[in-house]
C-alpha cells in the first residue's frame, strides 16, 4: 500500500513510520530526514535548507518535490509511506502527478491527531539515535541502558536543532498555515482517515493497520 502519514510537529509521523517499515517492509519516504542528510553531508542544496529548517518554515516546494521524484519507483515491496510530505496543497497536486505517471495508487491519508500541549511535551523531550534513527523521549520512551541504542548499540543520541520551544512554535504555524489544508483535500477525495495521535504507540500502530488492512 502507499500512504501518507499526515499531522503536525511531534505526531509521531517518525516513529509509526518506522514500525511500518519493520513490520510491512514499507519503504519510508521521510523529505524531513533527506533534508537533514542534505545539511549533513554538506550538499549546496544541504547548505541552503539548512537555516530555513533550524528557523521551523517550510522550505520551497521545489526543493521538496524534487527529492521525492528522485526516490519514487513503482516496485517499493510493500508500498510507500510519505512522511512529512506533501505539506502544501502545490506539493500534494506534484505527488497525485508523479503517482497518475507512474501508475501508483494512493491507497490512504491518515491524519494523526494531537493536541498542542502534547506535542510541545513530545518535541522538547525527543532525542534520536545517530546510528540507526531510532526515536526515544526523555520520559515516554527512554533508552533502557544509559544512552545507549536498544535497536544498535550505538551511544550517539541527538537533539534536533529545530525542537526548541521557539522553532516549534513556528513548525506549528506552518502546519497549520499551509499543510491543514491538505486535510480537506485529501477527505474530498475520500482518502482520509483518522487516528488518535495521543494514544500509547501501541495502539495508534494498531489503528494504522486497522486503516492499511482495509485499504488493500
Ligand atoms: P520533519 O522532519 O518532517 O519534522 P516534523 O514534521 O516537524 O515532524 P517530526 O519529525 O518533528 O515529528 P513526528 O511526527 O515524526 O514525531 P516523532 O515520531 O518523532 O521536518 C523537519 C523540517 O524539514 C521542517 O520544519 C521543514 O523545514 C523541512 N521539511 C520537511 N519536509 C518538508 C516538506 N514536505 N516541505 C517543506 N519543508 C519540509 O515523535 C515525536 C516524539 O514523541 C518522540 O520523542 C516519540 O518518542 C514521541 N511519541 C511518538 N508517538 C508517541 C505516542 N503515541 N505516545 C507518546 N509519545 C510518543
Ligand atoms: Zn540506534
Amino acid at each position: 500500500a502507499n500512504i501518507i502519514l499526515l499531522g503536525p510537529p511531534g505526531a509521531g509521523k517518525g516513529t509509526q513510520a518506522k514500525r511500518l517499515v519493520e513490520g510491512r517492509a514499507m519503504v519510508q519516504l521521510s523529505t524531513g530526514d533527506m533534508l537533514r542528510e542534505a545539511k549533513t553531508s554538506g550538499s549546496e542544496m544541504g547548505r541552503m535548507v539548512a537555516g530555513v529548517m533550524a528557523r521551523g518554515q517550510l522550505v520551497t516546494d521545489e526543493i521538496v518535490i524534487g527529492l521525492i521524484r528522485e526516490k519514487l519507483s513503482s516496485d517499493a515491496g510493500g508500498g510507500f509511506i510519505f512522511d512529512g510530505f506533501p505539506r502544501t496543497l502545490g506539493q500534494a497536486d506534484a505527488l497525485g502527478a508523479l503517482m497518475a505517471d507512474m501508475g501508483m495508487r494512493l491507497d490512504a491519508v491518515i491524519e494523526m491527531q494531537v493536541d498542542d500541549a502534547a506535542l510541545v511535551a513530545r518535541i522538547t523531550g525527543r532525542y534520536t539515535c545517530g546510528g540507526c534513527g531510532a526515536v526515544y523521549h526523555d520520559k515516554t520512551h527512554p533508552t533502557e541502558v544509559g544512552g545507549v541504542c536498544d535497536d544498535c548499540g550505538s551511544d550517539k543520541m541527538m537533539r534536533r536543532v529545530d525542537d526548541t520551544a521557539e522553532a516549534l512554535r513556528t513548525r506549528l504555524m506552518e502546519y497549520y498555515k499551509k499543510t491543514s489544508p491538505l486535510i480537506g483535500y485529501y477527505y474530498a477525495k475520500g482518502a482520509l482517515s483518522v487516528v488518535d495521535g495521543l494514544a500509547e504507540m501501541d495502539v495508534v500502530a494498531a489503528e494504522i493497520a486497522a486503516v492499511l488492512d482495509h485499504s488493500e
